[in-house]
């Protein structure tokens, strides 16, 4: 197909709530390591992997050639039947879970993931109630986008029975106008008032993510998760981590987000980058409240024979190439860099996040931080015309969220500030 014929048939016979990024959208035709290709054959240096989900590259040789050889043995049998396939996967991740996290159920996606989570949560405690972030985005479900608190994506339907929002922990625009340290991170303190007030006193769950994802990569003072942990524990919840866009390396050193806030989940969500772009995802819990779970319920691909050993090729792939240690060192690198191109643009407002997880926020004024959306999309526009994919986020679709493989080097991340540099010096404001 040329690449006409691809955008009309999107525009005819797909929802139009699927959106494309750029006003002429890149028509994607393959992909290899670091880079992608379009339809044309033009070359792009992907800073984004498909939304976090491209850990170890496009089309990694050591994945794929274990999805081939999974598809010819065995494709498909649902769960009624064990394999080992599943059975090595749900292992590994006990073995790479923080904690006494041990005990699998494996999904399609994120979404299905934290379902699953906040269900169990209820079964596991008897209680019904689930304090989430502002600024959170959960999934595409009706629960998740309940769980879900920006409102774009929680348009028509969409009703929180059950669920409240305590505020987010984004430093760049505290809620309480406060700045930290000084402010004592009373942001955290907040989800105390949201359960004494909104709710009956008695919570299944608490879910967050370690840094806000589609939010605009918030982070939280290093404080801020052992604060709320306490809290959460006082009122009966379980901590529930979602670990969809923080997990399997991608916040450097460590394998999960949570992780760096010293704080231990008893139920963690996970997918994208957990499968290198196959459609996986799990939720891992402790024993004990794994083993609360009541009834019967079926995921009918969860723990797929292909896309378990996708996910323990991708984990393999990890380890054997010390990716969580090049995540913090290359994404070490690549802060410095970007608070250098902060200095030389007055647009860039904040930069923050953890290892290969980079947010810059953009504003029209860095005074009144009123945020920059146009500028956002036209940075956006010039680094792809200039050979660079990067994706973007935030409650005011001004921050750029870059998120390359674990994989890149730090003279990929010279280039990808090279040609950053050139799209904010193209910008008209
Ligand atoms: C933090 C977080 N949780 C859940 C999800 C939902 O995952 P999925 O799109 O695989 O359903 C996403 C997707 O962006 C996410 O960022």
């Amino acid at each position: 197909m040329k690449r006409s014929e691809v955008m009309q048939k999107h525009k005819d016979y797909i929802f139009p709530c699927v959106v494309n990024y750029y006003t002429e959208p890149l028509v994607a035709d393959r992909g290899e390591g670091k880079y992608l290709w379009d339809l044309e054959g033009r070359r792009y240096l992907d800073f984004f992997g498909g939304i976090l989900t491209i850990s170890v590259g496009h089309a990694n040789p050591k994945v794929t050639s274990r999805i081939k050889a999974q598809v010819d043995r065995l494709q498909h049998t649902s769960t009624v039947y064990p394999n080992e396939q599943i059975v090595a996967l749900a292992e590994k991740l006990a073995q790479i879970t923080p904690g006494r996290l041990q005990k699998s159920f494996f999904t399609n996606s994120g979404t299905e993931a934290n379902e699953a989570a906040v269900l169990l949560a209820r079964m596991a405690t008897g209680s019904f109630e689930v304090v989430a972030l502002r600024h959170g985005y959960s999934g595409h479900s009706l629960l998740a986008k309940s769980l879900t608190a920006q409102a774009p994506w929680r348009r028509a339907g969409v009703i929180s029975v059950g669920v409240t929002h305590a505020l987010s922990p984004y430093c760049y625009r505290c809620p309480l106008g406060l700045t930290y340290p000084g402010c004592g991170v009373a942001c955290a303190n907040d989800v105390e008032d949201v359960i004494r007030t909104t709710t009956s006193g008695h919570i299944a769950a608490f879910l967050a993510e370690p840094i806000q994802g589609v939010g605009g990569f918030i982070t939280p003072p290093k404080e801020y998760f052992k604060i709320v942990f306490n809290i959460i524990k006082k009122y009966g919840g379980l901590f529930i981590s979602d670990e969809v866009q923080t997990g399997f390396g991608r916040t450097g050193k460590k394998w999960f987000g949570i992780e760096h806030w010293e704080v231990e989940p008893d139920i963690l969500t996970t997918a994208k980058g957990m499968g290198n772009g196959v459609p996986v995802g799990a939720t891992v819990a402790t024993p004990e409240i794994a083993d609360a779970f009541q009834g019967m319920t079926i995921s009918t691909f969860g723990g797929n024979p292909v896309t378990s050993v996708a996910a323990r090729a991708t984990i393999e792939v990890i380890e054997e190439e010390r990716l969580l240690d090049n995540a913090h060192e290359v994404g070490n690198h690549f802060r410095s860099r970007l608070e250098e191109l902060k200095e030389k643009h007055p647009l860039i407002g904040d930069v923050r996040g953890k290892g290969l997880m980079q947010g810059v926020e953009l504003v029209k004024d860095r005074k009144t931080k009123e945020p920059a959306p146009q500028e956002t999309n036209q940075v956006m526009e010039r680094a792809k015309e200039h050979g660079l994919l990067i994706g973007k986020g935030g409650l005011y679709s001004n921050v750029l969220r870059i998120a390359p493989a674990l994989n890149v080097s730090k003279a990929d991340v010279d280039e990808a500030i090279q040609m950053l540099d050139k799209a904010f010096a193209e910008v008209k404001v």
